[in-house]
């Protein structure tokens, strides 16, 4: 779909100045794609197509109901239709990624080898998160840095695969939704790209996102749950907001296959009712 696109959709001001290294992006050409597909079998149908190009996305769930396998799969998607894509992942390595992808029938290496997609070793990234720093002067040094990895391949979708450890130990929970909110901020406005960050609930805990923070500032929230259903364990995913979209706020359940990575299979109460029959 072609459509114009409408003025002061910008982005709230971010604690950050722009600098050399660090500017603005361009705004959209006139005519643009607004949506762009997540690759997730049967969730682009329920979204209208897709991700608002440039917005920043959460998928919150405790720990073992997809986050980083969803990731993947919108990352695969976007190298599919010629969108570029960085992705940082927290909890593994760039090597146990690509060598996790490998057990879903996925190979991140070929097209790593092309620049259509680079993995970013967060660690030393992002040894830099220091609470000695004045917080606007860390965030910039950390988008500076993402941006130098997103112009040299041209990216238009970025992970960040969970959000939380990027800043580090917890010690203080305001400075760290202070710190995600600068973040995000300056993300949107610097990077351009659509991008999906992640949020780890603590498991039985019901949240949207571990600080509280994360789920406001993104343009949408999908949640990926474990539901227990007559003694079973259902995956269930639900669109909890999606700005500019119609959701139904209908759980939906989904498996995790190889190659496909997440399936939406249908909503919760069709599936329940089956199982009764
Ligand atoms: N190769 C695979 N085939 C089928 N299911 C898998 C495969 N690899 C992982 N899974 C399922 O996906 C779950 C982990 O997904 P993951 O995206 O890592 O979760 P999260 O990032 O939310 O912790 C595992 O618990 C497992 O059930
Ligand atoms: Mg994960």
């Amino acid at each position: 779909m072609l459509i114009k696109r409408r003025d002061g959709e910008n982005p709230p001001p971010p604690p950050v100045e722009e600098e050399p290294g660090l500017e603005a992006e361009e705004e959209h050409a006139p005519e643009y794609s607004l949506r762009t597909p997540t690759g997730i079998v049967g969730l682009d149908k329920i979204i209208d197509g897709g991700l608002l190009r440039g917005k920043t996305y959460l998928v919150a769930g405790e720990t073992g109901t997809g986050k980083t396998i969803f990731s993947l799969r919108f990352i695969l998607k976007g190298i599919e239709i010629g969108e570029p894509c960085v992705y940082v992942p927290f909890d593994e390595t760039v090597e146990s990624t690509v060598e996790g992808a490998l057990t879903l029938g996925w190979d991140l290496e070929t097209p790593m080898r092309r620049n259509m997609l680079r993995i970013l070793d967060a660690r030393p990234f992002f040894a830099e998160v220091t609470r000695e720093k004045f917080m606007a002067e860390v965030v910039r040094e950390i988008v500076k840095e993402l941006k130098r990895h997103v112009s040299e391949i041209g990216a238009k979708r970025l992970v960040i695969d969970p959000v939380a450890p990027l800043v580090g130990e917890v010690v203080d929970v305001s400075w760290t939704r202070d710190f995600i909110r600068g973040f995000v901020t300056a993300v949107e406005k610097f990077l351009g790209c659509t991008t999906i960050i992640t949020s780890e609930v603590p498991t039985g805990s019901g949240l949207l996102s571990r600080f509280g923070v994360e789920e406001f500032l993104s343009s949408g929230i999908i949640k990926l749950s474990i539901t227990p259903i007559e003694n079973r364990n259902l995956r269930t995913l639900m669109v909890r907001k999606l700005r500019w979209t119609r959701v139904d706020l209908t759980p939906y359940v989904y498996e995790i296959k190889p190659l496909e990575g997440i399936v939406i299979l249908e909503p919760l109460h069709e599936y329940v009712k089956k199982l009764k029959e």
